[in-house]
């Protein structure tokens, strides 16, 4: 993939745990341009961004990944990726994370808008939604260029759940999750289809419910399996988003984002879908909601902004 300046694309993962490590993996495989793997812990990056140099032949790749403890090498960096943070452990909620992603999130920040200043920022940190109202405020970067990641991950964590209820092939579901990325989420079942029939007519409302309910409750399923989070499918819902900026493919795509206006909303963060493409965010596209839906997310609004309040208030 060519820039502006017909070099390659450059793409920094601040963070190189799991999350990170695995958006690497997509985004090389996928050919989107040159990788920068950033991490605190020494030799981390550098370990994993050998590995997965020595995949690119068999990968039929040709992209540079470059593993560093520095943000010298994320210079001028047409889309950063910030993963870097604390996991929750199986007894807490994302909030919980506050205090600590917030310090980190904010250090990073300090030293992306120094080498990369014109740079389109996917924040992965969670609590997401406020995460990304931090990025906005720290950077004062347009809202084109600041979004979160949560709810690629959050639909196609649904799609996967109906397809399981309906024995159908996962790639047939379309279904969108807006809202917050926690589990108040909007998934939007009233325009949830499978190759065009609408899943409402498809499956009972018992099945439907259960569907949901595996999607609001899919990040916490896996820590008591595996004593962290997912990361393979957070890896390349990170991936498809930049996909949709490096190519300039104008997806609609569900991201976290400021609305200033849209769904009756105004300075709030919240996952909608919105058209991405080279310039970012190009447009937020307003949904048919049921009122029901409205009213779950109206109540993520509410949600995020109380979540600011307190934060701002307690610092
Ligand atoms: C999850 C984490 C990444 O939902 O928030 O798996």
């Amino acid at each position: 993939m060519q820039n502006h300046k017909g070099q390659r694309k450059k793409i920094s993962i601040i963070g190189a745990g799991n999350v990170g490590a695995s958006a690497a993996l997509w985004i090389a495989s996928k050919g989107l341009g040159d990788v920068v793997l950033v991490d605190i812990v020494e030799g981390l990056p550098q370990g994993k961004a050998l590995d997965l140099g020595q995949a690119l032949p068999v990968l039929g790749q040709n992209d540079s990944v470059t593993g560093s403890n520095r943000y010298d090498e994320t210079k001028d960096s047409d889309v950063v990726v910030i993963t870097a943070g604390k996991i929750r452990t199986a007894d807490m909620t994302r909030e919980d994370l506050y205090n600590d992603n917030a310090k980190i999130l904010t250090n990073v920040l300090a030293q992306v808008c120094k080498a990369s200043p014109n740079s389109i920022l996917i924040i992965v940190t969670n609590p997401l939604d406020v995460m990304v109202h931090l990025a906005l405020q720290q950077t004062g970067f347009p809202r084109q260029r600041v979004m979160g990641m949560a709810g690629c991950l959050d639909s196609t964590r649904l799609r996967y759940f109906i397809a399981q209820e309906l024995c159908v092939s996962p790639t047939d579901v379309h279904a969108i999750v807006i809202g917050s990325h926690n589990e108040d989420m909007v998934p939007v079942i009233s325009s949830a289809t499978v190759n065009g029939k609408p899943v409402e007519k498809l499956l009972s409302k018992e099945k439907i419910v259960k569907a949901v309910e595996a999607t609001r409750h899919a990040g916490k399923a896996f820590l008591p399996l595996m004593k962290t989070t997912a990361y393979v499918a957070p890896g390349i819902a990170i991936a498809e988003m930049v996909e949709a900026i490096v190519s300039d493919k104008q997806s609609i795509l569900p991201v976290s984002t400021f609305l200033d206006g849209e769904y009756g909303q105004r300075g709030v963060v919240i996952g909608v879908p919105c058209v991405l493409g080279k310039k970012g965010i190009d447009r937020v596209v307003e949904l048919p909601l049921t009122k029901e839906e409205r009213a779950q997310f109206e109540k993520c609004c509410e949600d995020v902004k109380s979540l600011i309040k307190q934060y701002e208030g307690n610092k």
